[in-house]
């Protein structure tokens, strides 16, 4: 009892969820606290995220989830007896949520983040059963997952689990303040950062909440460190900066691009002040322990021939990019992104910058943020080559330092969701 006490100053956030739910969706308004609650945590773990299919019913499933080991269709988790979760009770949701076993038995594939929402509580979990058992009935039968061999053979998921998968519920690190473990239960549990904020190993496997940064599974986009200052969070981003990031999406010295826009837009803006604050307390806390040498102890030396590429791809920034961006890659703030500076830029991995220009993309769409402004696609303007050289550039200009790109690289970042 003492431990959900600690995780949940209730009335505060519960008032907060029901502004939010009472704003937004005004024929929810007979739902009890619990409900109101459960609404609120399913947000946090972006339930709906993956249970809804592009255009389809809400929490209905039929989003396909591309992975290296097939594909995954998720389950319909609407309150329909038929095709839905009607027959379930609060016992066999916990089943489902902590130790990743539907009502059957059958045991479920990490693609849901079990392994992630196993630390939530048993009072938050009946809270978003309570909430999905409100939700108005949808009748849509669930489609089969399409795994490839072997990963479809059930001995090897057992024993998967036995490896890799901690079942158990967050517990608390009493030598740090209760703000800094609700963010820690926050971002360890619902929030689900560690599902792409890693690397997995060849069995899709984890290390249990490392977030050391990695490639994200089936999408071509690489989900940065957030312990490391040579990655994105570095020490010096304020808690405010942190803050900032994760509500309204863009910050002075980052913005939220591709499948973090989406987590901000549908997710985390919608946490209310203290658990966001809470978050960015536990983040920040991430990088002080960090033991690395600062960004500037990795510049590579520039050699001479090198530097006629970076002058070609200046001209490129000068026609292209510099009315946005800014001469200096100063950006503009809140609107364009800085250029200057800004780590997901310099970071090692170069295929989120390559993908920017190849694509372009929205910010995400945020109540700090409402009509973001967009990057245009540059695939049909440039060539690959035209590519490598503005982003070799703009991560070697103005102070920044970062590896230099070929135009195999700039082939290598195509394909996937944008
Ligand atoms: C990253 C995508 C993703 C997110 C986020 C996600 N799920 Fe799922 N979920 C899945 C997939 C995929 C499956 C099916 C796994 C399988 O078939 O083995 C699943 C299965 C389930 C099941 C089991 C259904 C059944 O019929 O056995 C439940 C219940 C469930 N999810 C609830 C939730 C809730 C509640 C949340 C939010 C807290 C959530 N999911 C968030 C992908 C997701
Ligand atoms: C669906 C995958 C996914 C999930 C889940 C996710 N992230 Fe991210 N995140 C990304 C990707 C991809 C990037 C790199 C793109 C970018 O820089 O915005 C990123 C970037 C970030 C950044 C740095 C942004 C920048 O530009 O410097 C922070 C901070 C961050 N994520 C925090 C979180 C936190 C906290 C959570 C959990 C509440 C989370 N992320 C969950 C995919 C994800
Ligand atoms: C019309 C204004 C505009 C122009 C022109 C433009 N950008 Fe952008 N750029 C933006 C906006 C807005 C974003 C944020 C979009 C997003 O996050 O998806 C952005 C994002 C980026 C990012 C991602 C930054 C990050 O932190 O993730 C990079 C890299 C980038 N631009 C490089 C370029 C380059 C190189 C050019 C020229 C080839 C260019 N941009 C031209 C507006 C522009």
């Amino acid at each position: 009892m003492k431990q959900l006490a600690l995780f949940f100053s209730c009335t505060l956030t519960i008032l907060f969820a029901a502004n939010v739910m009472a704003a937004e969706t005004p024929e929810h308004s007979a739902l009890t606290q619990q409900q109101v609650l459960g609404a609120y945590l399913a947000r946090a773990g972006n339930c709906s995220g993956c249970h809804t299919a592009r255009g389809g019913e809400s929490f209905a499933g039929g989003r396909r989830l591309s992975t290296s080991f097939g594909v995954f269709v998720t389950p319909n988790i609407t309150p329909d007896k038929e095709t839905g979760i009607g027959h379930w009770d609060a016992d066999d949701f916990w089943q489902a949520i902590h130790k990743g076993k539907s009502r059957d038995g059958r045991l479920l594939y990490p693609a849901f983040p079990y392994t992630e929402y196993t630390k939530v509580t048993r009072k938050d979990a009946n809270a978003i059963f309570a909430y999905l058992k409100s939700l108005p009935s949808v009748s849509q039968v669930n489609v089969p997952n399409e795994i490839n061999f072997p990963y479809n053979l059930k001995p090897l998921l057992a024993a998967w689990r036995a490896l890799y998968f901690n079942e158990g519920v967050y517990t608390s690190d009493k030598s740090q303040s209760e703000e800094w473990n609700r963010g820690a239960y926050l971002v360890q549990g619902l929030g689900h950062c560690n599902a792409c904020h890693t690397t997995r190993n060849l069995l899709g496997a984890s290390e249990e909440n490392s977030l050391n940064g990695g490639k994200i599974m089936g999408v071509n986009w690489y989900a940065p460190s957030l312990s490391s200052h040579s990655e994105t969070g570095g020490s010096d981003w304020t808690i405010e900066e942190y803050i900032e990031l994760l509500t309204v999406g863009i910050s002075e010295r980052a913005v939220a691009s591709g499948p973090m826009a989406t987590i901000v837009g549908r997710s985390l803006q919608h946490l209310s002040p203290e658990d966001t604050r809470s978050m960015a307390v536990y983040l920040k806390s991430l990088t002080e322990n960090a033991v690395e040498a600062p960004l500037s102890a990795y510049a590579p030396v520039i050699p001479e021939k090198m530097q006629l590429r970076l002058d070609q791809g200046g001209k490129l920034y000068e026609s292209y990019c510099e009315t946005c961006h800014g001469e200096s890659g100063e950006g503009v703030p809140g609107i364009y992104p800085p250029l200057a500076g800004n780590r997901s830029v310099i970071m090692d991995s170069p295929v989120n910058t390559i993908r920017s220009v190849l694509y372009g993309g929205y910010p995400a769409t945020t109540a700090g943020n409402p009509r973001p402004y967009g990057m245009p696609p540059f695939q049909q303007i440039f060539r690959d080559n035209d590519v490598a050289l503005v982003v070799s550039y703009i991560r070697n200009a103005w102070g920044n330092r970062g590896n230099q790109v070929t135009a195999v690289d700039v082939d290598r970042s195509r394909g996937g969701d944008h």
